[in-house]
């Protein structure tokens, strides 16, 4: 009998071990696994909360996790604005239309101008699409000339309707820091979201013209010759003229070339 007892408490001694453990073992894995989901907890500015932590992600450039943590807003240079001006001409309404949805953000400023050789039903289906669309509307940041001006390539017409449109994106405020003139066949490689902020980091009075007063090979080549544009009399599109005589190069004011 007393064999037998023996035998039986040898057989239970592993089970009672085992469940002397189970407790322990219990509070053990449920103390680490809080630990572990302290350690996943991030303050605010987006550090670890935990400070040996904090130190394992400062020392260590090994892992993933710690490159990939993000840059506080704050940090970041504010994103410009831009204006736009989107000029087109007889037929160009509806691409017009699809660069500027392309070219579109609340933070920008646009103009939009179809030229008088487009029929007038053209001009007014792209003025009802500007004063409808919703977004435009929310942000009352596209505007159109509904003036239309004759524009010549490479006329004074021209100058002077990107000129005007600056004038008009001017006095609506003036709040942006670069200006951009494109046709309606232009289309942007990237999101505007992608140039803001590329942008962002460039000091505000960049400017992307070559512009100087040392005008060489022009005062021959550009100045002296008199150049007609029949945008400034005629209702007709017509290319610019050159006549034969030249002028001399004006004194009241210094020439500059861009
Ligand atoms: C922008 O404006 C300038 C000056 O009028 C002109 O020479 C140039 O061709 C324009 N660019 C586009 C894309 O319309």
């Amino acid at each position: 009998m007393k064999k037998l007892k023996s035998y039986y408490m040898h057989l239970r001694q592993p089970q009672s071990i085992e469940r002397k453990w189970i407790f322990p073992l219990a509070i053990g894995s449920i103390v680490s696994l809080f630990l572990l989901f302290l350690t996943t907890l991030t303050s605010s500015d987006g550090t670890p909360l935990l400070p040996f932590y904090r130190s394992f992600t400062a020392y260590s450039s090994v892992f993933v996790e710690s490159k990939l943590k993000p840059v506080p807003v704050s940090n970041l240079p504010p994103p410009p604005r831009f204006a736009y001006l989107v000029s087109g001409s007889n037929g160009d309404g509806k691409m017009l239309k699809r660069t500027l949805e392309a070219l579109y953000h609340p933070r920008n400023s646009y103009v939009v101008h179809l030229d008088l050789e487009s029929p007038p039903q053209e001009r007014l289906d792209l003025q009802n699409y500007v004063n409808d669309h919703p977004t435009f509307k929310k942000f009352g940041n596209v505007r159109m000339i509904t003036k239309a001006n004759l524009v010549t390539y490479r006329g004074p017409t021209m100058v002077a309707n990107t000129l005007h449109a600056a004038a008009i994106l001017l006095k609506e405020g003036g709040d942006w820091d670069w200006f951009i003139n494109l046709s309606a066949s232009d289309y942007p490689l990237v999101t505007q979201d992608d140039l803001l902020h590329t942008f962002s980091y460039l000091p505000r009075d960049l400017n992307f013209i070559d512009h100087t007063s040392n005008i060489g090979w022009k005062e021959y080549q550009r100045a002296k010759p008199i150049i007609v544009d029949p945008g400034l009399y005629m209702t007709k599109k017509e290319d610019v003229f050159w006549v034969t005589q030249r002028r001399s190069v004006p004194t009241a004011f210094k020439l500059f070339t861009g």
